[in-house]
């Protein structure tokens, strides 16, 4: 039988009376540290409510007397690093462009910001390393094959004003015909310059339509890209004799792009972006390798 609470002889622990099984349940008090842990934890959460925030509100919590704010501490980040860029900002957006990649300073700054640029604002078109995606009209900004050009002033001037944006005025344009579908070429032509292309480019292609399409070639698109199809930047014409492209080298990619054009669009980065941070990103994408 299980001692009862007051059963207890002096100097032995009270039960409380349950009993399972035989087991008896003993009514010892909590130890002491155990208590005074717990009274601390609830003392410490009291202050802690009160000098931090910590009750939720409707909008917002309460804000506790100390006034901290992790969003403020973040702002204040933020502005120190301002501060701490601010100098090598301004110089570099009054530095020639040109010279930027002789100051090693500078030109670590901007390779550094450019490539934070670049992976916010650029890589989703371009990929994030910036090898652009094939036969996407996303150019590969890591070769040497240029559009528009791959000297520094060229890059920045892209960047800046962006390609066939309708936000820009100044935006690069060139619009190449839409031969097919407005009628300028019959089939039977658009088929004879498509294996002209692809013999400009070194692949298979039909010697005799290739001959026939040299001559609709030379009257209706050597004078954008050339008469070897060289390509020829002043109008972002590609260069259709290597085999880099911007939208694909098959017959059919071809023949889609003599019939209907493609017109690529980039926006122009001028609003979004400030100057220093064009100019990083020129400069990023000058130093990946195909800078000119
Ligand atoms: C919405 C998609 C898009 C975004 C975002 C974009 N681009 Fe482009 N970019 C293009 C397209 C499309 C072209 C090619 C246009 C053409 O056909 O001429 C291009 C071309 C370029 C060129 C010219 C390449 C050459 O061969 O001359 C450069 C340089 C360039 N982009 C840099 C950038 C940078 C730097 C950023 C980020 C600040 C960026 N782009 C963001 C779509 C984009
Ligand atoms: C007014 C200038 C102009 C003329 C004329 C012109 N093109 Fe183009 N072509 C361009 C431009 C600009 C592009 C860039 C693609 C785009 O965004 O439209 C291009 C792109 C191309 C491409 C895609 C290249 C790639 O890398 O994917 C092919 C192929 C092409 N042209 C073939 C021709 C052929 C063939 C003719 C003649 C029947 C012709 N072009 C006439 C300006 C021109």
């Amino acid at each position: 039988m299980a001692a009862k609470k007051h059963d207890a002889k002096p100097g032995e622990v009270p039960t409380t009376g349950h009993t399972w099984d035989g087991i008896q349940e003993f009514d010892n008090p909590m130890p002491r540290w155990w208590l005074w842990t717990f009274y601390g934890c609830i003392a410490f959460a009291l202050i802690y409510s009160v000098l931090y925030p910590a009750w939720p509100l409707v909008n917002r919590a309460t804000p506790g007397l100390l006034g901290h704010s992790t969003r403020a501490d973040v702002a204040m980040e933020l502005e120190r690093f301002a501060a701490a860029n601010a100098d090598i900002r301004a110089r570099l957006e009054a530095a020639e462009l040109t010279a930027i990649s002789a100051d090693p300073e500078l030109n670590q700054y901007a390779v550094n910001a450019g490539a934070a640029v670049f992976r916010t604002w650029c890589a989703q078109c371009h990929g994030s390393g910036a090898a652009g995606v094939q036969a996407s009209g996303y150019p590969n900004l890591l070769d040497n094959d240029w559009i528009w050009g791959g000297d520094i002033e060229n890059i920045h001037l892209t960047v800046t004003h962006g390609i066939r944006n309708a936000t820009d005025d100044e935006a690069r344009i060139s619009d190449m015909p839409r031969f097919g579908a407005d009628g300028l070429l019959e089939k039977p032509q658009i088929d004879e310059v498509v294996q002209f292309v692809r013999q400009l480019s070194g692949q298979e292609h039909d010697a005799a339509l290739a001959e026939a399409g040299a001559v609709v070639y030379a009257d209706n698109c050597a004078g954008c890209h050339g008469d070897a199809g060289e390509g020829n930047r002043d109008v972002g014409a590609p260069t259709l004799s290597d085999a880099i492209w911007l939208y694909g080298g098959s017959v059919e990619a071809i023949t889609h792009t003599v019939t209907y054009a493609r017109a690529g669009v980039m926006p122009d980065w001028n609003e979004r972006l400030d100057e220093a941070d064009i100019r990083a990103v020129a400069v990023y994408v000058h130093g990946l390798g195909g800078g000119e």
